[in-house]
């Protein structure tokens, strides 16, 4: 009796073969799984990440509610092409206080994990407007009303009770101050010692070309130009990794 035999008295019998492939299927489970448990975190810290500023969180808040995500990724894949266009690939890290995360499954844009800082506000402005008055070719659609829509801002403490429930750890302090420091943020006359503290790197001022009104244009303008700013890659060279 050849091991074929053997195998075939398996393969024709159904309840053997469920019996043993439920088998198979949970020592393979066990060893992938059980090694999970015994790791601190499945994350690696990266220096710098911190939760979003009140109004950074706003600004995500009009991001997600806007669909942008149906276009844009953020999330730079460890692939040279990737690399050399978006900059260093991104890390587990650099999205652990997002709920929900913006990986994104679809780029008909460009990812925008990076974007902060490449542009001025004055172009993201312009861009959001009319995305054909700065990139003639563009199929992005406009999203003027932003500009002329003010911000709510009542819901923002219990915003951040939210984020905090889910484990992202905003403070007693940060909760209580969530509207002073969303308002300081975009006020280029406030006091803006507290958010800096709070939320260091946070870009400052207003955003959307208008100091006396704060618009839901302020807030997603002051999202993007921090996304991909918190951790400092000057340290990384990315490409090293692909030579
Ligand atoms: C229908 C698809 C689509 C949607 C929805 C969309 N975009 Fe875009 N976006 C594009 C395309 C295509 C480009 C590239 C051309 C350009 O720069 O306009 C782009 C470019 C951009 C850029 C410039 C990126 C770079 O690196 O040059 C930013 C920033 C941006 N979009 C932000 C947004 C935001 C914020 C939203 C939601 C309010 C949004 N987009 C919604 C298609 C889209």
């Amino acid at each position: 009796m050849s091991i074929f035999d053997k195998h075939e008295k398996i393969e024709t019998n159904a309840t053997l073969l469920l019996v043993l492939s439920l088998l198979v299927v949970t020592i393979g489970g066990i060893v992938e799984i059980t090694p999970l448990f015994y790791l601190q975190n499945t994350i690696e810290k990266a220096e710098g990440v911190r939760p979003y500023s009140p109004l950074e969180l706003a600004g995500r808040d009009i991001y997600i509610r806007e669909g942008c995500y149906l276009c844009h990724s953020q999330m730079i894949r460890p692939f040279r092409d990737e690399v050399e266009r978006y900059g260093h690939y991104s890390l587990a890290a650099e999205s652990m206080y997002d709920h929900p995360f913006q990986w994104g499954s679809k780029r008909t844009g460009p990812d925008l994990a990076r974007v902060g800082g490449r542009y001025s506000n004055e172009w993201h402005v312009e861009h959001l407007i009319e995305p054909r008055s700065v990139v003639p070719e563009s199929i992005m659609p406009s999203y003027s009303f932003l500009k002329d829509t003010p911000l709510k801002i009542e819901n923002i403490a219990a915003h951040l009770v939210a984020n905090r429930r889910v484990g992202v750890p905003y403070t007693d302090e940060d909760i209580e101050n969530a509207a002073a420091d969303l308002a300081a943020q975009a006020n280029p006359d406030a006091d803006t010692s507290g958010v800096e503290e709070r939320y260091p790197k946070a870009k400052l001022g207003d955003f959307d070309g208008d100091p006396t009104r704060l618009t839901e244009m302020d807030a997603l303008i002051a999202y993007l130009q921090m996304l991909g700013t918190l951790v400092d890659f000057s340290a990384y060279d990315a490409e090293a990794n692909y030579r």
